[in-house]
C-alpha cells in the first residue's frame, strides 16, 4: 500500500528561531490528529535547520525531515554545495530533487538531476522527484509530453529496485506560488498518466506502490478535494507549509 504523504517545502524562508517555533507548532498541532500508519509527514526546511528539525521530530515516527536540494558529487571542490551524504549524516531521510525553481532559476538539466537522484539514493536518502509543465506548454497541449520527457531523462534510469525508493511530485509550474491550483480533474489526469508510465516501464505492483504528490497552491481549503483523487497520494506544499495551522489542516485532509 502506498504512503499518503504531506511534505512541507519551506523554500528560502524563516530564520533559526522562527524555524524552531514552526517545527514545535506543527508537532503540537499534530499531537491531536489521528495519523494512520500509512501516512507520512515530511518537513523540508533550509539546510541550517535540518539538524534542529531532526532533533525535534526524532521520536515521532510519522514525521521525516528532508533537504530541498543536494549536489550530485559526494565531496570535493564544489564551494557552496551540500552533498547527499552530508544531509544523511545529520539525520534527514529525504531530499527534494528537480523542483521547478532549481530547474528554471538555477538551470539544472535533466541529466544533472538524474545524477543527483542516484547520489541521493547512494547516500540512503529518498528523493522526492519533481516534474511539471510551464504554462505555455499546457496551453500548447504538450504537458503530457513534457512530464514524460522529464521522467524519462531524470528518473527512469533507475532499476526496478531503485524506483521503489522514490516519491514523485507533480507540480505544474503555473500553479506554484500563484494561487492558481490545478483542478482536481487536471491533477488526477496527470497523476494517472504518470502512474501509467511507471506501469509501462516497471512492474504493475511497483507502480502501484509509488506515492505521487500534487504541488502548486495546494492549501488548507483545497487539499481535501485534491487528495480525494485515486492517484493523488498527498501534496508537496510551499506557501501553506509556513503556517502550522494550515499545514496541520492539510495533513488532516485525507
Ligand atoms: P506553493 O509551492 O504551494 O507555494 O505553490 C509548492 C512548491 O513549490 O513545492
Amino acid at each position: 500500500m502506498r504512503k499518503k504523504i504531506v511534505a512541507g517545502n519551506w523554500k528560502m524562508n524563516k530564520n533559526y528561531n522562527e524555524a524552531c517555533n514552526l517545527i514545535s507548532s506543527i508537532v503540537d498541532g499534530l499531537r491531536n490528529s489521528v495519523i494512520s500508519p500509512e501516512q507520512l509527514v515530511i518537513l523540508a526546511p533550509p539546510f541550517p535547520f535540518l539538524e534542529p528539525a531532526v532533533a525535534r521530530t526524532e521520536e515521532i515516527e510519522y514525521i521525516s525531515v528532508s533537504a530541498q536540494n543536494c549536489h550530485s558529487e559526494e565531496k570535493g571542490a564544489f564551494t557552496g554545495e551540500v552533498s547527499a551524504s552530508m544531509i544523511r549524516s545529520v539525520g534527514a531521510t529525504h531530499v527534494i530533487i528537480g523542483h521547478s525553481e532549481r530547474r528554471n532559476i538555477f538551470n539544472e538539466s535533466d541529466e544533472f538531476l538524474a545524477k543527483k537522484v542516484l547520489a541521493a539514493q547512494n547516500a540512503g536518502l529518498i528523493p522526492i522527484f519533481c516534474c511539471g509543465e510551464m504554462l505555455p506548454e499546457r496551453e500548447k497541449g504538450i504537458h503530457f509530453q513534457v512530464v514524460e520527457e522529464q521522467l524519462n531523462k531524470g528518473l527512469f534510469h533507475l532499476t526496478q529496485q531503485e524506483i521503489k525508493k522514490i516519491i514523485i511530485a507533480y507540480e505544474p509550474v503555473w500553479a506554484i506560488g500563484t494561487g492558481v491550483t490545478a483542478t482536481s480533474a487536471q491533477a488526477q489526469e496527470m497523476h494517472k498518466f504518470i502512474r501509467s508510465l511507471l506501469i509501462k516501464k516497471y512492474k504493475n505492483e511497483t507502480a502501484e506502490n509509488i506515492s505521487i504528490l500534487y504541488g502548486g497552491s495546494c492549501n488548507a481549503k483545497n487539499a481535501k478535494e485534491l487528495f480525494a483523487n485515486a492517484d493523488v497520494d498527498g501534496g508537496l506544499i510551499g506557501g501553506a507549509s509556513l503556517t502550522a495551522q494550515d499545514f496541520v489542516t492539510i495533513v488532516n485532509s485525507f
